[in-house]
């Protein structure tokens, strides 16, 4: 009878490995590229870094790191490398999308790697997949501001943006309160709501609005005037920016079910168009919920986008601390002959799981989540 396990893939003893970043920036990437880097050389091998993720890979522009291009990086915010978007499997051109993920080979050939390290979140997890399907040794860290990966307990960066946002709803609080305004905090986090929660409730707003549960506007404004009723004129919403009405995100779920199933290039087209006609929509997402929210209470509203801020500048010591983990122990499993795989953390415990198992598997906020059951005994009104 055939074993249902795969043998494992034999490896020559590593000599020279590669690393890039890709997708949105985070704190703590240097710490994790510092990481990689100085535990492989302290092995005696080379490492190269791909300048601006898939893009310097297709376009081969990399720089050797050296244990001096690695002093000093601890603390600074971004990734010294540089990043991108680019999808090796579809790159976007004037004339359509290609598949350019031939070329990387070539690239991962000619500079005789070893490994290569991907640090990025979900689309980097799509990208890394389908690029391991090509034959390249890969492996990848989980980084992303939002904390959306699943299989690791946290991302690089959330730590940092997550204090970010807090401190910034704490300084939206004395100015809400001197003027009797409600103020709406926007907080990144397309998908899921980690962020806005987690900022949320350690900033004590009164309303947190996450895209995993859709909000009825005249719930919020209700919580809104109770809490005028017992004297207190004004309030913070901590809104995700993938935060939706009910209605939109029917609206929303009804396009995304007609595109899957859509057939043809034609129908695929169409399906498209209402969906990024959605998306253009809820760019003003949250100015129409302020102007809402103000006809339906008589408050004052003032919208605040907290933006790129909460990606920029120092990591705090947790993302230095999980950067570091993340990316000696990493060094370590490829020595050990690991491939295919994503280097998570969980508590103290460094967990590896097949890059196919996460890819596409988005980490929400389940709606039992022990936060989610905090805030409802606070009394903080979550949009249902
Ligand atoms: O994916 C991380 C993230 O910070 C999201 O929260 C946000 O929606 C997105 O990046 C915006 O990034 P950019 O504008 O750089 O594409």
């Amino acid at each position: 009878m055939k074993s249902s396990k795969q043998k494992p893939q034999k490896f020559r003893k590593p000599k020279r490995i590669a690393v890039l970043t890709a997708g949105g920036d985070s704190p703590g990437l240097n710490a994790a590229i510092r990481g990689i880097g100085k535990t492989a050389i302290s092995k005696g091998w080379t490492v190269i870094g791909f300048r601006d993720g898939f893009l310097g890979m297709l376009e081969d522009r990399w720089v050797e790191l050296k244990k001096e291009d690695l002093a000093g990086i601890l603390t600074v915010g971004g990734t010294v490398l540089g990043t991108s978007r680019l999808k090796p499997h579809r790159m976007e051109t004037p004339n359509g999308s290609v598949d350019v993920r031939d070329k990387l080979v070539a690239t991962y050939k000619r500079h005789k790697l070893d490994a290569l390290v991907c640090i990025g979140g979900g689309g980097t997890h799509k990208n890394a997949l389908k690029l391991a399907e090509k034959g390249l040794r890969i492996l990848k860290l989980p980084k992303t501001i939002d904390n959306d990966v699943a299989h690791t307990d946290s991302t690089i960066g959330f730590a940092t943006a997550l204090e970010i946002a807090t401190e910034a709803i704490d300084r939206l609080h004395s100015t809400a309160h001197s003027h009797h305004r409600i103020i709406l905090a926007e907080i990144m986090g397309h998908r899921a709501g980690w962020l806005a929660l987690g900022a949320g409730l350690a900033g004590g707003a009164d309303v947190i609005l996450i895209p995993e549960i859709p909000y009825d506007v005249n719930r919020i404004a209700a919580a809104i005037k109770r809490r005028v009723a017992r004297g207190t004129k004004f309030s913070i919403v901590a809104v995700a920016e993938g935060a939706r009405s009910i209605e939109d995100t029917q609206a929303y779920e009804t396009a995304q079910r007609a595109g899957k199933s859509a057939r043809g290039d034609a129908q695929k087209r169409v399906a498209k168009t209402v969906l990024d006609k959605l998306d253009a929509e809820h760019e003003d997402n949250i100015f129409r919920l302020a102007r809402q929210l103000h006809s339906l209470t008589g408050l004052d509203s003032r919208v605040s986008i907290l933006g790129y801020v909460q990606r920029g500048g120092t990591p705090s010591y947790r993302d230095r601390l999980l950067g570091t983990r993340l990316g000696t122990a990493c060094v370590e499993m490829i020595d050990a002959g690991k491939s295919g795989i994503m280097v998570g953390s969980d508590g103290d415990r460094i967990t590896a799981t097949p890059i196919a198992k996460v890819a596409g598997n988005l980490k929400l906020v389940p709606r039992d989540h022990p936060l989610i059951r905090s805030a409802r005994h606070l009394g903080t009104n979550l949009g249902d």
